[in-house]
């Protein structure tokens, strides 16, 4: 690997510009598609022989063989001992998936077919609260990969829902479940306690307390009737005293950032309707064939990792930023920051020594065009290049409203192009001559006006964000993690580095509440127990 990363690193060139000024085919030798998803990444800084060598890089890293191994079921989880198989949730193929030699197809259907009859009986009031009023408020309490998948897919699939209204609780702090709350009413509301180990104390502590809501306004006998749950430890669903036929399992094999697909997605569900969830899969299904089949150099996903893995490890970017121009993505940062900082922050290999070189970036963003009145500037201006990944529709949901949607796609378009082509200072100079402005000033202000330019981005455009559109998009980022992770030789799906934290919470719960001194603890810790001890109303 050593020595096709000096090449890259030998061969590694920046002047994007330039690029573009002496090939006017640049974009359609650096742009792939998948139906009516276009993947720009002629902004970047590669060429036929960077690509080579990355796609070498892959071939070393034995990316065919280990994206064969995830789709086959085998352990590749190696530290937990586990299959990695999201994409057998939306097998629409349905042909068999073995784990240790069994077919898990049938669960899955299993499984899908109890949420869609579940999720059809809320929608339609079939299934009612205890005093026989139908669900008007879903309330879904998780967190982490529990929440942020169907919380952000509800939002994004807004033009689609038409069931009854949607609510995520997440943190432990008790302003998010009672701010909830006050805006609902018992009779009327279903909870869905959302965990995979059922164990997580944020979820079990809001499950506490939306019960104690509805036991006061209901009494004990309701929670029956108000409670469901999604899990793969159904003896712990059963403890806590929700009925079979209203548990939803999964299995060990789903990482808890991609159980968007398993009955994670119930909320989801339950919003938009059975069938429009199926199309959710349908279109992560397409996504995943194309992974499995497509050359390297047409495909979605191994491209954006290649290029990925060449802004950290070739070209030394820390940060990336996904930059959605479609408000109903307003999520999608916060969601990729936990598939791919969650599956890719690690600094062993799967050799189990200190990785050399980089892993994962730092993931953010925002929706365009809010971002660009807030940290564009420094993307632009700034002494870090960040690497920026742009999307954006052709066609919004509000026909009457187009002229906002061309707007919105103008200004997606533009940043891409100010981020290649910047503003020299040539450039910055003869607009201030042009304004009138003196020698002296223009010595003065011009420096100020150029953008360096050469700042790499990746565009996408589709169609619209419809339910295949949406599942498509999340399983190519999902794919893209996978294949980073396979360049940086590590293991994508355990995530130990959340334990300590945990476990230290849990020790101190008791010197927070003031029944424990502080002895044992370091001084900082000491001080700051004192200070709010000292302040506690
Ligand atoms: O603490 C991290 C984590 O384990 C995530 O991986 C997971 O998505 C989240 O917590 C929630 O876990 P659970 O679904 O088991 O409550």
């Amino acid at each position: 690997m050593q020595d096709i990363l000096k090449q890259l690193k030998d061969n590694a060139f920046t002047d994007i510009r330039a690029a573009f000024a002496t090939d006017p085919d640049r974009f359609a030798r650096f742009s792939a598609r998948l139906d009516d998803l276009v993947m720009d990444y002629s902004k970047c800084a590669v060429d036929e022989t960077v690509l080579s060598l990355l796609e070498k890089l892959a071939d070393r890293a034995g990316l065919t063989a280990k994206r064969e191994a995830m789709f086959t079921g085998e352990p590749i989880n190696f530290t937990e001992g586990r299959a990695v198989l999201h994409t057998a949730l939306r097998n629409r193929s349905n042909t068999p998936v073995l784990v240790d030699g069994r077919d898990v197809m049938p669960d899955v259907n299993g499984v899908l077919a109890a949420m869609g009859a579940f999720a059809a009986a809320i929608r339609d009031g079939a299934l009612t609260g205890a005093t026989g009023k139908p669900f008007t408020d879903v309330v879904n309490i998780g967190i982490g990969g529990s929440d942020l998948g169907p919380a952000m897919a509800t939002l994004a699939l807004a033009p689609f829902h038409d069931g009854p209204r949607l609510h995520f609780v997440s943190n432990v702090d008790g302003a998010h479940i009672a701010d909830t709350l006050k805006t609902l009413v018992p009779e009327t509301t279903l909870f869905i306690v959302a965990s995979k180990t059922f164990t997580t104390i944020e979820t079990m502590t809001n499950a506490a307390t939306a019960r104690r809501f509805v036991v006061e306004a209901l009494g004990e006998a309701a929670v029956a009737a108000h409670f469901a749950a999604v899990s793969t430890a159904l003896d712990k669903v059963d403890a806590f005293g929700i009925g079979a036929e209203r548990t939803f399992g999964f299995w060990d094999w789903v990482g808890g950032r991609y159980s968007i697909w398993s009955a994670i997605g119930l909320p989801l569900m339950i919003a938009i309707g059975p069938e429009d969830f199926g199309r959710f899969l349908d279109g992560a299904h397409a996504l995943d064939t194309h992974f499995r089949e497509a050359p390297f150099r047409e495909n979605l996903p191994v491209l954006l990792g290649l290029i990925g893995y060449y802004h950290r490890n070739v070209l030394g970017y820390p940060s990336r930023a996904i930059l959605p121009y479609d408000q109903r993505l307003s999520r999608f940062p916060a969601y990729l920051q936990q598939l791919d900082m969650e599956s890719n922050g690690k600094s062993v290999t799967i050799g189990s020594k200190p990785v050399e070189g980089q892993t994962g970036p730092v993931v953010w963003g925002e929706p365009g065009t809010n971002g660009q009145h807030a940290f564009y500037q420094l993307i632009h201006q700034g002494t870090s290049v960040i690497p920026c990944e742009f999307m954006v529709a052709a066609n919004g949901f509000e026909p009457d409203l187009r002229h906002q949607h061309e707007l919105l796609i103008a200004n997606c378009l533009a940043q891409s192009a100010a981020l290649m082509k910047g503003r020299t200072l040539e450039e910055a100079a003869a607009q201030l001559q042009a304004k009138g402005a003196d020698a002296e000033t223009v010595a003065r202000i011009a420096p100020h006006r150029v953008f360096a330019g050469n700042r790499p981005s990746i565009t996408f455009v589709y169609d619209r964000l419809t339910p295949e559109a949406l599942g498509r998009l999340i399983a190519l980022y999902e794919h893209r993690v996978f294949v980073e992770g396979v360049l940086f030789d590590i293991n994508s799906f355990d995530q130990w580095g959340v334990e300590l934290g945990k476990e230290l919470a849990t020790g101190l719960l008791p010197v927070v509440e003031g029944r424990q001194d502080t002895g044992g603890q370091d001084s900082s810790t000491a001080g700051l127990v004192a200070a709010l001890l000292a302040a506690k109303a």
